[in-house]
């Protein structure tokens, strides 16, 4: 097994232990996003894109949404311990140098984009939160905080993105109809 297949398992492993039910599944929902929107991604960038929510696996250092008032700020932060979590992962399974570096600065900014291979992550992620996060979302946090989540997540979508989501539909009637008023919102807003 190479490095960095045993890296994505031990990534794997690490998140198969979140309390958020929707992120095993989120992670490789994105990295599966992320191969179809480029298949020839590299492999700092398929592992960010396993890893990058893996700030939310480990409770004792999770970011908390309730310490912020500002969600960016939030996000931001979540994003950062992330990094900080993967890089000693990359170092014990071998993972080293400017993969290691590039992975973990992906995962840095995977809320933010800005440059080419961050934006893919980016609209990865968002698709993924819109394929596989948000009926468990729903679920959990009622419909006003589902649809202000999924309105900030629908506004960092790439156009190519934003038509995927535009095809979407969901088993609940009602997570169909929040999905179309979300987009209604932003062409509205
Ligand atoms: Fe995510």
């Amino acid at each position: 097994m190479s490095n960095v297949d045993r890296t994505k398992r031990k990534i794997r492993a690490v998140i198969a232990g979140s309390r958020v039910p929707e992120d095993p599944c989120h992670a490789d929902n994105t990295l599966e996003w992320l191969l179809r929107l480029e298949p020839h991604a590299d492999d700092a960038l398929q592992l960010a894109a396993l890893a990058h929510d893996i700030d939310r696996a480990i409770e004792a250092s999770k970011v908390k949404r309730a310490d912020f008032d500002d969600y960016d700020a939030f996000k931001a932060a979540h994003a950062r311990n992330g990094a900080k979590i993967l890089r000693p992962i990359l170092n014990a399974c071998g993972v080293a140098g400017k993969m290691a570096d590039e992975a973990c600065r992906l995962v840095e900014v995977h809320e933010v984009g800005g440059d080419r291979s961050s934006d893919l992550l980016k609209d990865a992620d968002s698709i993924s939160y819109f394929d596989v996060n948000l009926p468990l979302y729903y679920q959990r946090e009622g419909w006003a905080e589902t649809k202000r989540r999924s309105l900030w997540g629908y506004r960092r979508l790439s156009a190519r993105a934003r038509k995927i989501v535009g095809t979407i539909s969901y088993g609940e009637a009602a997570m169909t109809r929040l999905l179309q008023e979300v987009i209604h919102d932003k062409l509205a807003g």
